[in-house]
């Protein structure tokens, strides 16, 4: 069966929607989550449809690369109509067209960066070719209206980044992760301990319920000089506990989650407060999957009180993949007249900083 997310779409106010001078189709098809919104320069999200493939994905306990094509292929089409109905817009209202070009499972990317070349060619309008990281990393441009500089962390499946954001397409690299990302090593949890899929919420669920001090885990890199992230060695240690301790039953699930959760905020605070060496602007933004986690979200935010620095992080439905969050990248690109050529190539790999 497939799993419909939609965000309640929000009313404007009467004559709201004339104010609004460019209106942009997002389309994001990176990973698993085949999605479109559109969304105008005046922070609007007018409609945000994503369909997620995990009920094609589950069998596998992972996402498998040609299954996602073809579920995006199969899907991409009427997700764009629903998010055009739902927006109440007509291909004339529409302002540019922007997909994700990388970096991700380089068929779904495809599959995306054709339909809005299509759509591009078909309809005479700009294409914008967004960098999926640069959509997570804007994303609080659109839910907060926060002004450049900021620190960002970026969390999510595939990434584990601290970058200084200067400006749009100014991105610093000041630290990464060595091996996993962070959200690979909490999916990695949830299936040792066969929770399905997707992991992150469902270790966090747990966790609710554990000893955050019950298992003794390893900090990688923890006081290293250095704004860098390792998690293989948590991983390991973290599959002899489940191997041993929680399968014996001296362990239980909710606290290995627990504990596991408990090195990872430490991890990332004592990263975090090595980069605040480095960027000295006043915000810390934490974006990407694994920002939608409450108990990482609140242990940031007790460090950024202690060091006199805002936390803002995007809500919850924008921090995991959507399509709003590349709508509003293409709008950024386009007050900037960063349009780009219908030849460009999609990208399985894209650094944010060049
Ligand atoms: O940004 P995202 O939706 O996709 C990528 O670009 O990778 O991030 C997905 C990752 C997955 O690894 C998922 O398990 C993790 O984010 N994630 C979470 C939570 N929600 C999603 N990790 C921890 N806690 C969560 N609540
Ligand atoms: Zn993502």
């Amino acid at each position: 069966m497939a799993i419909w997310k939609k965000d309640a779409q929000r009313s404007l106010k009467a004559g709201e929607k004339d104010r609004a001078n460019m209106k942009i189709l997002g389309i994001e098809t990176s990973c698993d989550e085949t999605a479109a919104a559109i969304v105008t320069d005046t922070r609007e999200i007018l409609s945000n449809v994503i369909h997620s493939q995990i009920d094609e994905h589950s069998p596998y306990g992972g996402v498998v690369p040609e299954i996602a094509s073809r579920a995006h292929i199969q899907r991409l089409d009427g997700i764009i109509q629903q998010a055009m109905a739902e927006a109440s817009c007509d291909w004339k209202d529409i302002d540019a067209i922007a997909a994700t070009a990388g970096p991700g499972l380089i068929g779904g990317v495809i599959v995306g960066v054709m339909q809005a070349k299509a759509l591009a060619s078909a309809l005479n309008k700009p294409f914008l070719a967004i960098n999926h990281l640069e959509g997570h990393a804007l994303t609080v441009r659109l839910s907060h209206n926060t002004p450049f500089p900021y620190l960002l962390l970026l969390v999510s499946g595939g990434h584990c980044q601290l970058l200084s954001v200067q400006a749009l397409g100014k991105y610093e690299l000041i630290g990464e992760t060595l091996d996993d990302a962070v959200g690979e090593s909490f999916d990695k949890l949830a299936k040792m301990l066969g929770l399905g899929l997707p992991g992150g919420p469902k270790v966090e669920e747990l966790a609710r319920n554990g000893d955050r001090f019950g298992v003794e885990l390893p900090r990688p890199l923890l006081g290293q000089d250095n704004c860098n992230f390792s998690f293989s060695g948590l991983k390991t240690a973290v599959k002899r506990i489940v191997d041993s301790e929680v399968k014996a039953g001296n362990v239980s699930r909710e606290t290995i989650c627990a504990s596991f959760q408990q090195s990872v905020a430490e991890i990332l605070c004592d990263r975090l407060k090595n980069a605040f060496k480095i960027d000295k602007s006043d915000k810390i933004i934490i974006a990407g999957g694994v920002a939608a986690n409450q108990f990482l979200r609140a242990n940031i935010e007790v460090l950024a009180k202690e060091y006199n620095r805002e936390l803002v992080a995007p809500p919850l439905h924008l921090c995991t993949d959507n399509a709003a969050m590349i709508a509003w990248a293409g709008i950024e690109k386009m007050q900037l007249g960063m349009v780009d050529n219908l030849d460009f190539n999609p990208k399985a790999r894209w650094p944010l900083s060049a």
